[in-house]
């Protein structure tokens, strides 16, 4: 699409088995058999400037300062009436998320969010794992996220869910994408168009898109009562506040970066609850554009083995965020320190304690825990940015990958 908007904002999109004959004067859609196919093209609301730096120097940095723009977007007219596409939540006792890559970590983090919101099981699987796995007897909603809409193995695992005989519903930035066309029903972000290779702005609006998920299947089955739910409701639309908040560490986070990432070969993330899957969504940022080799741990498996690798060269990035494994992270933290790591925590604003315990702290606001990692997140993706950029990488394109993986 960006390399078509200078041109047209008019699309019609080509299925499989079908061809196009291009001529100065028209497009002709035919389908295997040589019949001429009749489809009419859609309007694109991304507009050029979208597809263009706008003096940033990589889209990876206008994207990440997109997120506040994104998360309003996406909430745009949802939250009043909890109306969201269409989406209904009857019959859904327990939900499937499914996804690859940066949307599986939104779609752990919506494992945690569903059921402490929504109180409903709730479990995530990698798109590329659950079509080979046995489906179990129960039939609960599978929830793609794609991006892109346009990943291979999110598209396998959406058909593998039909043939169950589950309900689909899809969360995508893309409208009409394939995976649209394979789902019951698609909920969008409006992330707007996303260039760079490491997803960012997209990421947070799908976390948003499953905080609405969540609210609406609390409302729904009643788990939610009204002086909740509103609570709940100021508080997402706080969200865009809170990431500026981060955006506005920018300078603070640069110089962050220049002491855990410049020199660095190996790091460790770790985190509990939602923000385990945020420490592991950090780690793979900081892989695919900084080339530092990463991993990310549910804290609490720390002393399952990996603490036989720290020493003082091989730096934490500890999200210690004021949820309800606070002390239990501050104990980890402990373990990691006594090996010599160098340990830079995300916290609260107003956490006393914790620079007692760390190296260094980036500062999130003070928000409900259940909405942290969102400004976690957008505070990991500069970090990473910030790492890459002292390297020297090429941000946007990151050596051996793809924007959309249409390959299984
Ligand atoms: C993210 O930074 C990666 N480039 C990649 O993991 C991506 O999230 C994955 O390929 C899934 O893409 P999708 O959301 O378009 O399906």
């Amino acid at each position: 699409m960006p390399a078509l908007l200078r041109y047209t904002d008019r699309v019609a999109y080509v299925m499989d088995r079908e061809m196009v004959v291009i001529t100065p004067k028209e497009v002709i859609i035919k389908d295997s058999e040589g019949r001429v196919v009749k489809r009419e093209p859609q309007r694109i609301t991304w507009s050029l400037e979208d597809a263009e730096k706008g003096g940033f120097e990589h889209f990876m940095l206008k994207e990440i300062h997109e997120a506040p723009q994104a998360i309003h977007e996406t909430l745009l007219g949802r939250l009043a009436n909890l109306e969201v596409d269409g989406f209904l939540s009857e019959g859904v006792t327990s939900v499937k998320l499914v996804a690859c890559g940066t949307s599986y970590h939104a779609a752990l983090v919506g494992k945690y969010i569903i059921e402490e919101i929504a109180r409903i099981p709730a479990s995530a699987e990698l798109a590329s794992e659950y079509r080979y796995s046995q489906g179990a007897t129960e039939r609960p909603l599978v929830l793609l996220i794609s991006q892109s809409g346009e990943t291979a193995d999110t598209l396998g695992a959406a058909r593998e869910a039909h043939r169950r005989g589950c309900k689909t519903l899809a969360i995508s930035n893309v409208i009409g994408s394939s995976l649209s066309r394979e789902v019951d029903k698609t909920i969008y972000t409006r992330a707007g168009i996303e260039i760079g290779v490491a997803a960012t702005k997209t990421f947070i609006a799908e976390l948003v898109v499953l905080y609405l998920i969540a609210l609406k299947l609390g409302q729904d089955r009643g788990t939610l009562g009204y002086d909740e739910l509103d609570r709940l409701k100021d508080q997402l639309r706080s969200l865009p506040r809170a990431a500026q908040y981060v955006l506005n560490k920018a300078d603070e986070i640069r110089a962050l970066a220049a002491k855990y990432g410049r020199d660095t070969k190996d790091m460790f993330y770790i985190g509990r609850h939602a923000n385990y899957p945020v420490a592991m969504e950090g780690a793979l940022k900081i892989k695919e554009i900084s080339y530092i080799h990463a991993e990310a741990y549910a804290a609490g498996e720390l002393k399952h083995g990996p603490l036989a690798l720290l020493t003082s060269s091989t730096p934490v990035i500890a999200i210690v965020a004021q949820d309800p494994t606070y002390e239990k992270m501050r104990s980890n933290v402990g373990e990691v320190s006594a090996r010599g790591s160098p340990v830079l925590a995300i916290g609260t604003e107003g956490d006393k304690e914790l620079p007692k315990f760390v190296d260094d702290v980036i500062e999130i606001p003070s928000i409900p825990w259940i909405f942290s990692p969102v400004p976690v997140s957008v505070a990991l993706q500069l970090f990473a940015y910030e790492a890459a950029r002292m390297r020297d990488c090429p941000i946007d394109k990151p050596r051996n990958l793809a924007k959309s993986v249409t390959v299984e």
